[in-house]
């Protein structure tokens, strides 16, 4: 199975980082200088992803407008003598083929893949949920895809959680089959957590046959009364194997404002241009 398609979730309205949201598209919020969906499709390019089809909403029109070049910008940029922004600003443009399908209804995970069915035109691909950063070397999505070629089947990202923290999360009950590969059994959207079967959440990268699209067709709404993508897995699970592969990496949750201040200020403490400001503007609080 070659991987060249990746589909990116992004038609939340956002509601904790509001009043932010009222204009900008969550996605849109920078780590650093850079908007959190730039770092996964930056991570998609480096995984030999080509096309990258994102399903967003109406009224986020700014994600289309962020990919498309802007010619007006870069000759200015140029004329200045600011070749490095100029670069910068060609960047975001350069890394695939961006193409977008709008979800009319927020009827849940499963369902904004499922609308992607059409552009994917049935080949596997990959699902990358832009709240998920890492800061990966190789990124998590070309670990998964090592993960499949050796395995075959689909392969999901998982990381340990803090058994409190259980809940938050699609959690998988699997057997372990080789270093950091395990074979799932089951997996449980959001359980509770005296029900969970583990603490290995999945962390936001798929690698998916196209036949998920006929088990999501056939998922009932499950938590939060959506059609969820791991309820759309365990139907998957019935023919096909699937694997979890717990990344070397770090993870930040870039869908909440403290987890994309945590983002930026560990960005900012690996980025050689601002270790060594980040690391003084820390020392320059006093905790009482
Ligand atoms: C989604 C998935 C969940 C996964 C999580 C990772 O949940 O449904 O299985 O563990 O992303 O971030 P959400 O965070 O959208 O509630």
């Amino acid at each position: 199975m070659t991987i060249r398609t990746a589909v990116i979730p992004a038609a939340g309205l956002g509601t904790r980082f509001l009043p932010a949201t009222k204009s900008i598209p969550k996605e849109l919020m920078p780590i650093l200088d850079k908007p959190m969906l730039q770092y996964v499709v930056e991570e998609a390019a480096e995984a030999g992803i080509e096309r990258v089809i994102i399903v967003t909403a109406r009224g986020k029109e700014s994600i289309a407008a962020y990919f498309q070049p802007h010619e007006h910008l870069e000759h200015h940029l140029l004329e200045t003598g600011a070749t490095d922004l100029a670069g910068k600003v060609r960047a975001a443009s350069d890394l695939a083929e961006v193409s977008f399908v709008i979800q009319e209804q927020p009827l849940g995970l499963g369902h904004a893949v499922l609308t992607a069915e059409e552009a994917v035109d049935g080949e596997g691909f990959a699902v990358i949920l832009p709240d998920d950063i890492f800061d990966a070397s190789p990124g998590v999505l070309s670990q998964l895809l090592i993960v499949q070629q050796e395995h075959g089947g689909g392969v999901v990202s998982v990381e340990q959680v803090p058994w409190e923290v259980v809940n938050n999360y699609g959690v998988v009950e699997a057997d372990a089959v080789a270093e950091d590969v395990h074979r799932i059994r089951s997996l449980v959207e959001k359980p509770a957590r005296e029900d969970a079967p583990s603490n290995l959440a999945i962390a936001g990268r798929y690698i998916l046959p196209p036949e998920i699209f006929d088990c999501l067709k056939r998922t009932p709404p499950g938590a939060k009364g959506e059609i969820q993508l791991t309820d759309g897995m365990a139907i998957l699970l019935e023919d096909t194997d699937v694997f979890a592969c717990e990344f070397q990496g770090t993870r930040y949750d870039g869908g909440t404002p403290l987890g994309l201040l945590r983002a930026s200020l560990g960005f900012g403490l690996v980025r050689e241009d601002t270790r060594d400001s980040v690391k003084a503007l820390l020392g320059s609080f006093t905790i009482e």
